[in-house]
């Protein structure tokens, strides 16, 4: 792993993505790393230790909702792992550096494929999560979300007092077509998007790691934050090694810098 970046990379990125027309930024469960929470690939991944989960989650859940909600409420295993961590994380300095971004108006969307709530507990509100968030439920058939909280689960599976449709974790299923909802909103901001910062994520999953390649293929600017280089280095005009809760507060320093400057 190279040492932390250079002053002239993070300027470089800081004046790109300040002076960009539409600022966005993609993340992923690197962001969250430095939460407590471990990631699916690289060193440490829950994917690596355990390997990959099946691709057919969604397809289990519709074929008995019932025994899918009682093994989502009895969780084994790697997601026994990742429940309990999910429950203690609280956002760090990553994702309290992208929420200032979001605050001081140069960030204009956050697309997270976390389903953590970190980033939004951090204070993020332009924030698109396309894998969905654990602590929402969601119904499949009209789409109507509410807090994991607030339903019902003496009968099982819940169903949606809205439509009668079945309810679901509002977390995206391996196989589960991601809601259109957030789809869409997630199309519209690469769309329009000339500058992503591709932060702690692998780029392996669809349709999340296309999102960078459409802006790259528009001509827009990638800036990858990770210790590691991901499939997307090959396509980041700069690439800022290290952890995201130590990187992102230098780069919006100087992004603040930058702005600062030009007012
Ligand atoms: N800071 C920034 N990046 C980090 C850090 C850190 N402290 N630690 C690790 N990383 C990087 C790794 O180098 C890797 O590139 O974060 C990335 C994590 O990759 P994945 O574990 O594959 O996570 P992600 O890209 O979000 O996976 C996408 O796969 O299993 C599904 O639904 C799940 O949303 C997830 C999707």
């Amino acid at each position: 792993m190279e040492d932390r970046p250079s002053e002239e990379d993070l300027r470089k990125a800081a004046e790109a993505i300040a002076h960009a027309t539409y600022a966005a930024a993609l993340t992923g469960a690197g962001l969250s790393v430095e939460s407590g929470i471990p990631p699916f690939r690289g060193p440490g991944g829950l994917w690596t230790k355990h390997g990959e989960p099946p691709l057919n989650g969604f397809e289990e859940f519709l074929s008995d909702p019932k025994a899918a909600w009682e093994a989502r409420l009895n969780p084994r295993g790697p997601m026994l792992e990742l429940w309990r961590t999910l429950q203690d994380a609280k956002p760090n300095p990553g994702h309290y550096a992208l929420a200032e971004l979001d605050r001081i108006g140069i960030l204009r969307c956050l697309i997270t494929q976390n389903v953590d709530d970190l980033h939004s507990q951090a204070g993020s509100r332009e924030l698109a999560e396309i894998h969905g968030n654990y602590r929402l439920v969601r119904c499949l058939e009209c789409g109507d979300r509410n807090s994991r909280d607030d339903i019902n689960l003496d009968e099982l599976p819940p169903i949606c007092a809205k439509c009668g449709g079945i309810i679901k974790s509002d977390t995206v299923s391996f196989g589960e077509p991601i809601p259109v909802d957030v789809l869409a909103i997630c199309q519209q901001v690469a769309d329009q998007c000339d500058c992503m910062i591709v932060a702690g994520t692998s780029a392996t999953v669809y349709p999340a790691a296309h999102f960078p390649v459409q802006v790259r293929q528009r001509g827009g600017t990638l800036i990858e934050v990770n210790p590691y280089e991901s499939e997307l280095t090959p396509m980041c005009s700069i690439s800022l090694r290290g952890p995201a809760g130590e990187i992102l507060p230098l780069l919006v320093e100087r992004v603040a810098e930058t702005i600062g400057t030009r007012s």
